[in-house]
């Protein structure tokens, strides 16, 4: 539910600021004619430039304000703003630069703008797709419920095996003791354990599939963050080297 809402906060309030924006910058932009063509340092391109570095200092700030306590209504409100804003980057820095790109610190803190933006949006999409799946995927289960009965029937095999030829008996204690359900974040992101000891025994597979792709679909609505944080303090770094540079350079 919070998910969803997200995009469609206070009646799409963020949606409809992130168009003004972005129509604002391509008047403004279509509009002033300077003699020698459009360009980041005219004073449309200062305007647009400082509207895009003022937007991504207050973006980055978002991950040290969602940390402090906050109502969740606030919260919503807060990434509403961030997603649809964040996105008019594109449009807003694009113009900023007047579409000009090369191999030079200016072209890198824009490519590593796209990248966190690119990886904001798959974000996004995982916090859409993942809940309903999640949901689906448990079903009138808990993962607290999962394991219980997943241990209840390790406890029932096992006295069974008690009956069984060594051998059966081996791999049944063996499927008990070390099965893992999470583990490496590679582990958790396939959803599978090659090794696994249960694979063979047919009667925990389900179970234990399940309680496995719980996981995988969490760790998956966290692994783009290692992506979107780390580009955004890289953007940071070189948006300021974009900065200083210029102003040397006029
Ligand atoms: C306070 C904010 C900013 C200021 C004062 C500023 C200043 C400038 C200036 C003066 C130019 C023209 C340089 C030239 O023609 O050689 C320029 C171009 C450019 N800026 Fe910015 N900028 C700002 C923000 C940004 C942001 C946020 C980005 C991207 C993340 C960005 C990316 C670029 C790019 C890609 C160019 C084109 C470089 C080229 O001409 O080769 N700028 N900027
Ligand atoms: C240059 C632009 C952007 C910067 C610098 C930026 C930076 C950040 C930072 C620092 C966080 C906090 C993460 C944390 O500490 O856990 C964050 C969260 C987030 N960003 Fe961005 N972001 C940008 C654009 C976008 C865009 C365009 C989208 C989506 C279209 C997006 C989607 C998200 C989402 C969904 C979160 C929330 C993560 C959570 O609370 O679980 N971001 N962003």
């Amino acid at each position: 539910m919070r998910h969803q809402s997200l995009l469609t906060y206070a009646n799409y309030r963020w949606l409809k600021a992130a168009a003004f924006l972005v129509v604002l910058s391509i008047a403004g932009y279509a509009w002033y004619r300077p003699a020698g063509g459009p360009n980041g340092g005219t004073w449309v391109g200062y305007t647009l430039g400082t509207i895009g570095a003022l937007l991504i200092v207050w973006l980055a700030w978002f991950g040290v304000r969602k940390r402090n306590y906050v109502p969740a209504s606030l919260l919503l409100g807060w990434l509403s703003a961030h997603v649809y804003l964040g996105s008019t980057l594109i449009v807003v820095v694009t113009l900023h630069a007047a579409f000009q790109v090369g191999w030079n610190v200016h072209t890198l803190a824009y490519v590593l703008m796209l990248l966190v933006i690119l990886s904001g949006f798959y974000g996004i999409y995982t916090y859409v797709r993942n809940p309903r799946a999640m949901t689906e995927n448990l079903g009138e289960d808990t993962m607290d419920s999962l394991l219980l009965k997943i241990a209840d029937l390790d406890k029932q095999a096992r006295t069974l095996a008690l009956g069984l030829p060594d051998v059966a008996n081996q791999l049944v204690l063996a499927s008990s003791q070390q099965t893992r359900i999470g583990g490496s974040w590679l582990r958790q992101l396939s959803g599978r354990d090659p090794a696994c000891p249960t694979t063979a025994a047919v009667n925990g597979l389900q179970l234990l599939g399940r309680a496995r792709r719980d996981v995988a679909l969490k760790a998956r609505l966290e692994i783009w963050l290692y992506v979107h944080v780390p580009l955004s303090i890289a953007l940071i770094a070189a948006l300021i080297a974009h900065i200083v540079s210029v102003f040397f350079y006029w």
